[in-house]
């Protein structure tokens, strides 16, 4: 069993597509572990972010983080970061496959309507980021 960091970002929680995207997930055989509504200050986006603090977006993607509500889940399947990986679909929405819930729900590469760890060590650092070990079952 694997765990990986799912979070419904806050474009998705404001067109109300919760709902939707844990239908979703649920479907596609993932358990969920752990699940919290959380709006992030810019502070917590930034320092969850802090890999691309280099990067020319790394202002626009934390406001955007940090504007509303976001979803936070621990997701568990066999292989669940590759799993999710490929529910997602691509990081740009205009280049994710159909039938992935980017392609379905995201509008731009910024607001893509959700986040999943691409690593081992970065799905064990954002699920502690966000998740203490008690909070996990
Ligand atoms: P996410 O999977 O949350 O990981 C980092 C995020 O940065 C990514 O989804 C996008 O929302 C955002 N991102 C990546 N590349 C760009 C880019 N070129 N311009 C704006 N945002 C980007």
């Amino acid at each position: 069993m694997e765990r990986t960091l799912a979070i419904i970002k806050p474009d998705a929680v404001e067109q109300r597509l919760i709902g939707r995207i844990v239908a979703r997930i649920e479907e596609a055989g993932f358990t969920i572990r752990a699940m919290r509504l959380e709006h992030l200050t810019k502070k917590e986006a930034e320092g969850f972010y802090a890999v691309h603090r280099e990067r020319p977006f790394f202002g626009t993607l934390t406001d955007f983080m940090s504007s509303g509500p976001c979803v936070l889940m621990a997701l568990e399947a066999p292989d669940a970061i590759r799993k999710w990986r490929a529910l997602m679909g691509a990081t740009d929405p205009a280049k994710a496959d159909a039938g992935t819930l980017r392609r379905e729900f995201g509008s731009s590469i910024e607001r893509n309507a959700t986040h999943g760890s691409d690593a081992l060590e970065t799905a064990a650092f954002e699920l502690g980021y966000f998740f203490r070990g008690m909070e996990i079952r």
